[in-house]
């Protein structure tokens, strides 16, 4: 949300607004021959898929829980629907810095209310308060005066944001940059307490804000440096440090089984990352010698009694914790992170390492019963035996509740991974986790935890089996919740509808949309740049990517499937250009008849050297710098209907190669009627050669059906468009449908939104509505094979189709999951 006066206290009803937009849509013919039809928006099922950063429960109503995540904004669980309940899709694309959660405050004395406090990167000024009555149903929205970094370092700490349990109307924030804030009007407007001694911290600010709900008037307050718990008694009038804090490193942090540090702490001393007040009085309170959640070599576990500030160190250690550490420890013992209390038991509660990744031994959750005592470590009872410390979950825990699998999170057992935390080197198994910084001991069943990781949320019913040395029963609890980065997307006209790329977590046959999916096979890429499928053999699919992998006996970044996903290939080698240090895989291409490819590389698509794409005639096993395209441009596609044929569009020069991308013949932009300095990727039809259009964002949309000769603009004035992509044909109609996320009109009313045209582009039809934004799509792309519905990429909120909702028969329908539960 940008700064301005009509978002200022705006009432914004998601709910609302999305019932009115279908009513308003209803089933009438706009303009010449496009037909508006209510539409249904689902997620394309992965089941998490990113960093989690928080978990909360409310103290007083059951199963009243929220998840907050770096990129993806915040989610409510529902019972009755058994799945997490996205809050915030109505941010738009403008607003996109907003879909991140830098904190997240429940009010102990009203389970109605909720507070977030949004904004992805300190680079920002667009951050917000969104402030909710109903539980996260409707959102009042005030913009904040200071910056957050949901997506920063330090976002894995405790809460910035809390309410005062004696005063509903006033809450506190850490911020990061600007010191410690006040609101006494429900987070509406703020003030800077200037009196507070530690205002900047490290550049991560203050992690926590905890109020003693026995004690009116006192606040404990964590900046993420040595020695940074302050307190007041008296409402903030006064701030004192905490006394006989840990301010060094002891030598039983920095030596331990027979270990001897390589590398000093980043910190003077144990620097506080999370903190929870039991209802005995005592503090627990999680240290690292960084802010998280990478990079943590060192730390601590501690308690002190607010009562008398005596300190207590209860970290696990050897002579403390069952089953002992794993030894020979080769890798510093990471610091401590994650922190829940039982609300029924002040001396129950959970700690979790951060970082030991890469290991061995990689990270453990630790239960205990007497305040910390001693702990069981949870992640080695629930581990089958493994030779090497990594402990993990059997990969058939990894399935929801109900039954249903999530088999992606085997990460396909590939052993080299280029992305952080991801797969256990033990086949069969998947990693217990990594980055586990959110865990909630549920306020109301102490049997349930929930732990979030890099990549979903674990959950058991039964954690007091590891009291008895046994392991807990583990499911998977993170459905609904969808917050992946999408890279890639295609739709061929044969065997799965929709395969995908996604920043992290390589990709996905989607053969069944509603179901978690295996990972893509070898090259497990981290990251799945690009994908394209041949038009007359749709089984044929090729896909580039990043992996750590070494260029051993095949080229590691590119692979081709002849079965629409399932096995890959890879191939003999790879053209110049292509490591992993270029972070992407470039963009591949494959012909109609899928065995000619042409390729810009990672390397040529940074530099836009004057090479253009390589081909290969041969599957892979040489490539060759083309003639007649002379830039390392990625806005290259193939005809999906005539053979070796290849487009490329770039700085108002148009390409077309009719042998497999080994020459180009060129045009200049004006000479064919396209506009001057223009380039695209060009985009094809699946059913007729040389039928092509280019997007070129305020010049409107251009057309061509004789394989780029001529050129003409379609539409009305105002359409403008980022994102364009084509689908199967509307009934009764032979051009295909088109899909453009953008403006279709003019002016000053003008609405950025996702369209759809059924009559080639003279009128058009908005088929999201403002409940429905994501923070705006990186990429579209419709289904050749289902007349209305089209993909949606986002940048933390995963891949949404919007569907026709043809049961509706012109009646609004709003499915569970959706919005309004
Ligand atoms: C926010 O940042 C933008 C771009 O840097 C700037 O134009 C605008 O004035 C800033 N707004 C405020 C309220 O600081
Ligand atoms: C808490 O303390 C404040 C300041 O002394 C006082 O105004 C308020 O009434 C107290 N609230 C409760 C519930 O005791
Ligand atoms: C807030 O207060 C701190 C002192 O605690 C001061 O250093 C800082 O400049 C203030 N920030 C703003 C934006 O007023
Ligand atoms: C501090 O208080 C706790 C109870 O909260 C007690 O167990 C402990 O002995 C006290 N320590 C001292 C030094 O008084
Ligand atoms: C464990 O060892 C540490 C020293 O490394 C010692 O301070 C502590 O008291 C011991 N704890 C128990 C429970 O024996
Ligand atoms: C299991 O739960 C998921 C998510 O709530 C749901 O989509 C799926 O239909 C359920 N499966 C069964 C067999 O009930
Ligand atoms: C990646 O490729 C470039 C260009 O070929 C080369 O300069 C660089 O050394 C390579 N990097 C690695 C890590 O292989
Ligand atoms: C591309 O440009 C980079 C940076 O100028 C250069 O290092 C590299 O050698 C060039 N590669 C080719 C194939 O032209
Ligand atoms: C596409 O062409 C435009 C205009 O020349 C250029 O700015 C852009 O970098 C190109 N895109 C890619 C991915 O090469
Ligand atoms: C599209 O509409 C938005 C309002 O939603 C406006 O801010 C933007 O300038 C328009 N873009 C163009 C190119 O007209």
């Amino acid at each position: 949300m940008m700064f301005g006066d009509k978002f200022i206290a705006h009432k914004l009803s998601a709910f609302i607004v999305f019932l009115a937009s279908l009513i308003t849509a209803g089933s009438c013919v706009h303009n010449d021959g496009t037909k508006a039809h209510p539409y249904r928006y689902n997620s394309v099922a992965v089941t998490g898929g990113g960093f989690i950063t928080g978990l909360f429960g409310h103290p007083t109503e059951p199963n009243l829980l929220y998840a907050r995540t770096d990129i993806g904004s915040s989610y409510r669980w529902s019972s009755a629907a058994q799945q997490w309940i996205p809050l915030t899709d109505f941010i738009s694309e403008a607003d996109i810095n907003l879909f991140g959660t830098e904190s997240l405050a429940l009010d102990p004395s009203n389970p109605k209310m909720l507070y977030l406090a949004q904004g992805q990167y300190t680079t920002s000024n667009n951050t917000a308060f969104f402030v909710s009555d109903d539980q996260g149903k409707t959102f009042s929205i005030y913009p904040a005066p200071f910056p957050m970094g949901s997506n920063e370092l330090g976002r894995n700490n405790g809460e910035r944001l809390a309410v005062n349990p004696f005063n509903s109307k006033e809450l506190y924030f850490g911020t990061r940059t600007e010191g410690l804030w006040k609101s006494t009007d429900q987070a509406k407007t703020w003030s800077n307490i200037t009196n507070f001694p530690d205002a900047f911290a490290n550049g991560i600010g203050i992690v926590f804000v905890v109020f003693d709900p026995k004690h009116n008037g006192t606040i404990y307050v964590g900046a993420n440096v040595p020695n940074g718990i302050y307190y007041t008694k008296n409402g903030g009038i006064s701030w004192s440090i905490v006394p006989g804090q840990p301010t060094t490193w002891t030598d039983d942090v920095l030596i331990f089984a027979n270990w001897t540090p390589t590398s000093p702490p980043l910190s003077d001393g144990p620097q506080p990352m999370k903190a929870s007040l039991a209802s005995n009085g005592v503090m627990y309170i999680t240290y690292g010698d960084g802010p998280g959640p990478y990079g943590v070599s060192y730390g601590i576990v501690q308690k002190f009694h607010t009562a008398n500030f005596t300190w207590t160190d209860i970290t696990p250690a050897l002579n403390n914790s069952y089953p002992p550490p794993y030894t020979p420890q080769a890798f510093p013992r990471g610091g401590y992170n994650g922190l829940s209390v039982a609300k029924d038991d002040p001396n129950t509660l959970v700690v979790i390492s951060l970082d030991r990744d890469p290991g061995p031994a990689i990270d453990s959750m630790y239960y205990s019963r007497d305040g910390g005592k001693s702990w069981k470590d949870v992640s080695q009872l629930s581990s089958p035996p493994v030779p090497d410390g990594t402990w993990g979950h059997p990969i058939q825990e990894a399935a929801l509740k109900n039954g249903t699998a999530v088999p992606w999170l085997s990460f396909n057992n590939a052993k080299q991974w280029g992305g952080y935390g991801a797969p256990s080197p033990n086949v069969g198994q998947t990693k217990f986790g990594w980055w586990m910084s959110a865990v909630l001991i549920d306020p109301h069943n102490s049997e349930h935890i929930m732990y979030g990781t890099g990549a979903t949320i674990w959950a058991t019913d039964t954690i007091s089996h590891v009291e008895s040395n046994s392991a807990p029963t583990w499911y998977i609890q993170a459905q609904g919740i969808e917050m992946t980065a999408i890279l890639a997307l295609i739709s061929p006209t044969a065997g799965a509808n929709l395969l995908s790329g996604f920043g992290d977590i390589n990709g996905f046959r989607h053969s069944d949309l509603f179901t978690p999916q295996p990972m893509f096979g070898s090259p497990t890429f981290s990251n799945l740049d690009c994908l394209d499928w041949a038009g007359r053999k749709p089984n044929v699919i090729v896909k580039a990517g990043s992996t750590g992998l070494p260029f051993v006996d095949a080229c590691p970044m590119a692979a081709i499937s002849t079965d629409g996903g399932l096995e890959w290939d890879r191939f003999p080698n790879c053209a110049p250009m292509t490591n992993n240090s270029f972070q992407t895989g470039g963009v591949i291409a494959v012909d109609a008849s899928g065995e000619h490819l042409v390729w810009t590389t990672g390397g040529l698509l940074k530099f836009r050297n004057d090479t253009g794409p390589y081909y290969s005639s041969d599957l892979g096993k040489t490539w060759d710098a083309p003639k007649g395209l002379n830039i390392g441009t990625g806005n290259v596609s193939s005809d999906k209907v005539q053979p070796k044929t290849f487009y490329a569009y770039d700085s108002g020069i148009w390409y077309i190669s009719k042998d497999g991308g080994a020459t180009y013949s060129s045009s200049v932009a004006a000479d064919i009627g396209l506009p001057e300095n223009t380039g695209a990727v060009p985009v094809v039809s699946f059913k007729a050669a040389g039928e092509i259009w280019l997007p070129l964002g305020d010049e409107g949309i251009y057309h061509s059906t004789n394989f780029g000769s001529n050129w003409k603009k379609i539409g009305l004035d105002g359409v403008s468009t980022s994102m364009f992509s084509v689908g199967a044909p509307a009934p009764g109609r032979k051009n295909p449908a088109l899909y453009l996320w953008g403006n279709t009109t003019a002016g000053a009313d003008a609405v950025t939104g996702l369209f759809r045209s059924d009559d080639a582009g003279s009128s058009w039809v908005r088929i999201n509505d403002e409940a429905h934004q994501y923070g705006g799509p990186r990429l579209i792309v419709g289904d050749p094979r289902v007349y209305g519905r089209v993909y949606q990429g986002y940048f933390g909120r995963g891949i949404i189709y919007a569907d026709i909702d043809t049961e509706s028969h012109g009646t609004v329908t709003v499915r569970p999951g959706t919005y309004g539960i």
